[in-house]
């Protein structure tokens, strides 16, 4: 696998620790991995994808094979576009699971050449995930080994 450029597509509304235990599993995985920003400011996300992909780039400096990039429009044709052959999905627990295959088995309809690939995070972070974050953030809490310190801080701000 580790000819494979891989793309880890998602929201990214906040970056958390959960996606980056994913995306330095799949770095050590492939040769190649693009973390892409699903460009989708019409869903009113709390970040613009410019500061999502502003914080995944901070966060994911150590690792030399990630590049964060932003797609708009069908996921696989961006894959096609990229000419990578997978793309890395994370599965936290079941109820993941309905909503992926759905989505893996579409994108395989649309191009049989590229393959999903499923990763398990940590269980640490079987329970994380953006929207909670977010929630926490505007309610007052502390997220603080959530996400990266970028995010805190940005978050901080955000939700002054
Ligand atoms: O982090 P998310 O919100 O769970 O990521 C969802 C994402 C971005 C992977 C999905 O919404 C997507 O691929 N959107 C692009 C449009 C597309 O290709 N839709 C058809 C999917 S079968």
């Amino acid at each position: 696998m580790r000819s494979l450029l891989a793309i880890y597509p998602g929201s990214f509304d906040p970056v958390t620790n959960g996606h980056l235990d994913l995306i330095e599993r799949a770095a050590q995985l492939f040769e190649r991995l693009i973390v892409a920003v699903l460009q989708n400011d019409g869903k009113e996300p709390l970040f613009t994808t410019a500061e999502r992909i502003e914080m995944l780039r901070e966060a994911t400096r150590g690792w030399p094979n990630v590049e964060v990039d932003m797609f708009g429009g069908l996921l696989v044709e961006y894959a096609r576009q990229k000419q990578a052959r997978v793309i890395i999905r994370g599965i936290r627990a079941v109820s993941d699971y309905e909503y992926e295959l759905q989505m893996a088995l579409m994108n395989r309809k649309l191009a049989p050449e590229i393959e999903t690939v499923f990763l398990l995070p940590a269980e640490a972070y079987s329970y994380l995930s953006s929207r909670l974050v977010k929630e926490i953030a505007r309610l007052g809490g502390s997220v603080h080994g959530l996400v990266p310190p970028i995010v805190e801080q940005r978050l901080r701000v955000k939700v002054r």
